[in-house]
Order: C-alpha cells, then sequence, then structure tokens
C-alpha cells in the first residue's frame, strides 16, 4: 500500500497550532515550541484521532458498524475511538483491563457520555504471576473477551472493525507519519528550523509514525520518545518490529535497527498511570508558566523528560525542540489523580467571607 493512496476521514480538526512557550523557553534558555496536538476538536481532543482519521476510513471501506478498541480504564485512545464513532454514526466498544471502578471519573464519564459500552477484563486471578506467564495467560483472557464481545455484536447484526490498544496498527500509525508532513509545512511558513520533536512514548503509533515520517520526508529534527510505563530490551524490540511493519506496509524503504530510535525510559516515575509527584511538578510549573494543562499519564511525563534533558545536555545547548502536546488531560479528573492532587493544591487557601 503507498501512503498517498490511502484514503481517510476527518475525525478532529487540522492543522493543530504550533506556537512557542515563551515563559518556558526563557526559564531554561532554550526555545520550547508546543505543536497543540490536545486542540484537535472533539471529546476533549488528542493525538489519537489522527489515526482514527484512517482507521475509521478503513472500518468503512470495510462496511464495519462498530469500532471495538482496548486500553485502561483511563484510556485516551478509547475516548476518542467513542469519539469518532458518534461522528460516523458507528458504535464503539471498549475492552478495558481490571475491574469496573466503583465511581466513574474522567475518561470513563465522557466514554459513557458518548454511547460506549464498556467491557472489563478481570486478572487478579493472574496478577502475581511471573511476567512471561501473565503475558500469555492476558493473551488468552483478551482474546476469550474479544471473541465474546465480537460475537455478542454479531448476533445484533454488528460487524465489528477492531482496534489496536492506542491505534497503533499499521494503518493507525499514518496519522503520525502525515503530521511530519503538516509540521514541516507549519515551520517553513513560521520561518522556524527544528532540532527535536519530543513526545510520549506508549503504544508506539504516535513515535512510529514521526520517526518513519521524519526519515520518508527528510526532515531536519530528531524524534525523542519519553517512554510512560516501564519497558524490557524484549518490549522495545517488539516496538522496532512494529515500526519495520508499518515501514514495509507502506512501502517506505526504511529499516528500523534498535539502536536507531532515542527513547528515554527514566522518567516513568511510579509506574504506567500510577500519581507520582515529580510529574505533576511539572505540570503546576507548565499550568503557571503558560496555562497550558498537561495530563499526569503521558504530557506530563513527556515534558519532565524534555526539561531533564535539557538539564542534563542531552538536548544540545542552544537547539530549538518542538514538544507534541498529545493530550490526555481528562486524566487529571480521574479519581485517583485528583485523590493525589488534594494536598498539593487545596491546602488552606479556603478563604471564607460572611457577612
Ligand atoms: C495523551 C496521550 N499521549 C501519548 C500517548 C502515546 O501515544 P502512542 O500510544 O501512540 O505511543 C497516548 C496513548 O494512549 C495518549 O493517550
Amino acid at each position: 500500500m503507498k501512503l498517498e493512496q490511502l484514503q481517510k476521514v476527518q475525525t478532529g480538526f487540522l492543522n493543530t497550532p504550533i506556537h512557542e512557550l515563551k515563559s518556558i523557553s526563557q526559564k531554561y534558555k532554550t526555545k520550547i515550541l508546543i505543536k497543540r496536538d490536545d486542540l484537535t476538536g472533539f471529546a476533549l481532543g488528542g493525538n489519537k484521532l489522527r489515526k482514527l482519521d484512517y482507521l475509521v476510513k478503513d472500518a468503512i471501506n470495510n462496511n464495519c458498524s462498530v469500532l471495538l478498541t482496548y486500553g485502561g480504564p483511563q484510556t485516551n485512545h478509547g475516548r476518542l475511538t467513542a469519539a469518532a464513532a458518534v461522528r460516523f454514526g458507528l458504535k464503539c466498544g471498549i475492552i478495558m483491563d481490571g475491574i469496573p471502578p466503583e465511581k466513574a471519573s474522567g475518561n470513563i464519564v465522557l466514554d459513557k457520555m458518548m454511547g460506549a459500552d464498556l467491557f472489563f477484563m478481570d486478572d487478579s486471578n493472574f496478577k502475581s504471576c511471573p511476567r512471561d506467564v501473565y503475558k500469555q495467560k492476558y493473551t488468552a483472557l483478551k482474546q476469550k473477551t474479544t471473541s465474546e464481545v465480537i460475537k455478542m455484536y454479531e448476533e445484533k447484526g454488528e460487524k465489528v472493525y477492531p482496534i489496536p490498544v492506542g491505534g497503533s496498527s499499521e494503518i493507525g500509525a499514518a496519522g503520525y507519519i502525515m503530521a511530519v508532513k503538516e509540521i514541516l509545512n507549519q515551520l517553513k511558513e513560521k520561518n522556524e528550523k527544528v532540532d527535536y520533536v519530543v513526545t510520549g512514548f506508549g503504544s508506539t503509533g504516535t513515535f512510529g509514525g514521526l520517526y518513519l515520517g521524519a526519515k520518508y520526508y527528510d526532515a531536519p529534527f530528531e524524534i525523542v520518545g519519553i517512554s510512560v510505563s516501564e519497558k524490557t530490551d524484549e518490549d522495545l524490540q517488539e516496538k522496532v518490529d512494529y515500526i519495520n511493519k508499518v515501514s514495509k506496509y507502506f512501502d517506505l524503504g526504511i529499516d528500523v535497527k534498535y539502536e536507531d530510535i532515542w527513547v528515554e525510559g527514566g522518567f516513568v516515575g511510579n509506574g504506567y498511570n500510577i500519581p507520582d509527584e515529580e510529574t505533576r511538578k511539572y505540570i503546576y510549573e507548565m499550568a503557571r508558566e503558560e496555562a497550558i494543562i498537561l495530563d499526569p499519564c503521558y504530557t506530563g511525563k513527556t515534558y519532565r523528560g524534555l526539561i531533564e534533558l535539557i538539564k542534563n545536555k542531552k538536548i544540545k545547548e542552544g537547539s530549538t525542540v518542538l514538544f507534541l502536546h498529545t493530550g490526555g488531560v481528562p486524566g487529571i479528573y480521574s479519581n485517583e489523580h485528583l485523590e493525589a492532587m488534594q494536598n498539593e493544591i487545596w491546602n488552606g487557601e479556603k478563604k471564607v467571607f460572611k457577612l
């Protein structure tokens, strides 16, 4: 499949703006621009709509009526899949890890508002197994859940289009390959040159798309991924394999090796989506310096990584950086993160006046 032949719909608003973070740039003596993929528009926006542009078109071309995807209970990708389904008259099912939380919050509230069906995979009876056994059992549970959910929809006369976690299939990655073209055009218009594009690194469609796009369009910048969860060498090799699969699918002629990609693993904090004080310090900084809201699971960590790379000079002095804001803001309103923030932001300033 040639990249140029791939069809898409428009699930969100593009192009997203690029602007300078003036106060932060001054503070860290490095020019930092931000690309606002948090402003893609629908259901509070985020990076996944770029992938869904291509995935929804493929679903429609295959006469599918249900978008079925996966994620943690606070999946932003799930929320935006629900949004894309609403916009194109489709149904949405989200298969989530774990058991249903007692109280709906954050993304789950929005999923339900948009009419998505939520299903849960309870892994509690094998959670403490060694990693390889856990992986095996998790895969079996996922297969079983998927086939039962698909059967349930098919019995109602629906046709399901499965979308992998994070929308990171070959087709989904096209969203961020094409985003490079958009970035290059915008930088040209602004007469800006960027040395690094810094993005969160999760299911890898975003990083992988940007990486391949940068090579394919001969961009003058490096792509830096900030991992949002612990990753072993084996996990990273799987990500490299995925990027190579995307390259092959679109016949890009780019061969990626493990040592080619720049992924930083030191800013995960306490683990995937676990509240973390250090990340929050950076979230507050961005809010107070720039009135831009980051999220605790992805963009807070990515921004922390970016600033620490500037401080330890892995990002070269005098360079210009483009920070990709990938969205995720509803995570701020999830039970666990709200709880973690209470003592820090709600501590004795509650002045009340009475007559
Ligand atoms: C807000 C946000 N940023 C970044 C990412 C990471 O993107 P990817 O999964 O493509 O690596 C995600 C993925 O869910 C996300 O929701």
